[in-house]
């Protein structure tokens, strides 16, 4: 295969990038992102802080401009995020609710959202981040107010908005076993024993060069498939310190291969998305300072190692 896209499908997966929405005016940019991927995540776009940045008023220019993008190049949707602690706007997290109001806040917000991209969408980061590290439920305006149930509760409001999305659980820090991937094991199963809309958990997968363990991941997503639940990769990228060399760039695309190797021996694996199309759309130098290199394109957006890693493992 000569595309990222038509290597993974000829494996039954799908590949996919996240875009960035200032970004859709570089003709270089969206060559790579139109070509090369069959899948899209919105980076920031269908985020609460911009798609409902005052109560029930609703900004979807942002994630009709990338389902535009992605028809006009036969690609997936994969809808990024409902619930999350991070880039909610002050309204809601300092919003004083009660849980019943609160409720109805997360409840209104889910249903115009799923419901404007229903048929446009197809998998929805149901809640993302909703675990520490030590597998503790992380606090947030929701869990605080309303315990783990709100995690629940969104699923089954997003499946009654969109009954044919596939909803999913996204984290970083759950590819392999520990005590975060463990408390997800516990929530999807308890999840599914109560019969929660739940079919897919999200692997940010946010690595760093050469803390990369396939063999690892590998198990690690096949013990949630084994509960009957698809496992998608949804945010890689391999980030070592930079200026990047040779010699690590050829490891990273011996890491990235190992990825796309996991995800090929696990049935249930969908497809793999990485975070951004080249070094310079990445956000891990702002968010790692010192850190970068992370993605399959250089900044100059010119394919790396990694882009040839990925190609020839599917
Ligand atoms: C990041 C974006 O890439 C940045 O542009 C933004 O400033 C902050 O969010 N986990 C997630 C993503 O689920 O939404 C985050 O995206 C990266 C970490």
């Amino acid at each position: 295969a000569s595309t990222l896209r038509d290597a993974a499908e000829a494996n039954g997966k799908w590949m996919g990038v996240a875009v960035a929405d200032g970004k859709l005016g570089n003709s270089t940019y969206t060559g790579i992102a139109g070509g090369q991927f069959s899948s899209v995540t919105p980076e920031n776009v269908m985020k609460w802080d911009t798609i409902e940045p005052s109560r029930n008023s609703f900004n979807f220019a942002g994630g009709d401009r990338l389902v535009d993008f992605a028809q006009a190049h036969d690609q997936q949707v994969y809808g990024h995020t409902l619930v999350w602690h991070n880039q909610l706007p002050n309204w809601v997290s300092n919003g004083g609710f009660s849980a019943s109001e609160l409720t109805s806040v997360m409840n209104n917000h889910i249903t115009n959202v799923v419901s404007h991209f229903a048929g446009d969408v197809k998998y929805w980061d149901v809640v993302n981040e909703v675990f520490n590290e030590d597998g503790t439920l992380r606090p947030s305006v929701f869990s605080s107010t309303l315990g783990q149930s709100f995690i629940a509760t969104a699923f089954r409001t997003a499946h009654a908005a969109d009954p044919n999305a596939k909803l999913c659980i996204n984290d970083y820090n759950t590819e392999t076993a520990n005590a975060k991937s463990n408390a997800l094991y516990s929530l999807v199963s308890s999840l599914l024993s109560q019969g929660v809309p739940i079919d897919c958990v999200g692997f940010q997968s946010h690595l760093i060069l050469d803390q990369v363990n396939g063999s690892a991941i590998q198990s690690n997503m096949q013990r949630f498939a084994d509960l009957g639940l698809e496992v998608n990769v949804t945010e890689l990228d391999i980030r070592m310190n930079t200026p990047s060399d040779s010699t690590r760039l050829q490891r990273q695309a011996t890491q990235y291969a190992s990825v796309v190797d996991a995800c090929l021996a696990v049935s249930a694996c969908g497809g793999i998305t990485v975070w951004g199309v080249s070094d310079a759309d990445s956000w891990v130098p702002n968010t790692f300072p010192g850190e970068g290199a992370a993605l399959l394109y250089d900044e100059s957006y010119q394919p790396k190692p990694a882009y040839n890693g990925v190609l020839t493992a599917f």
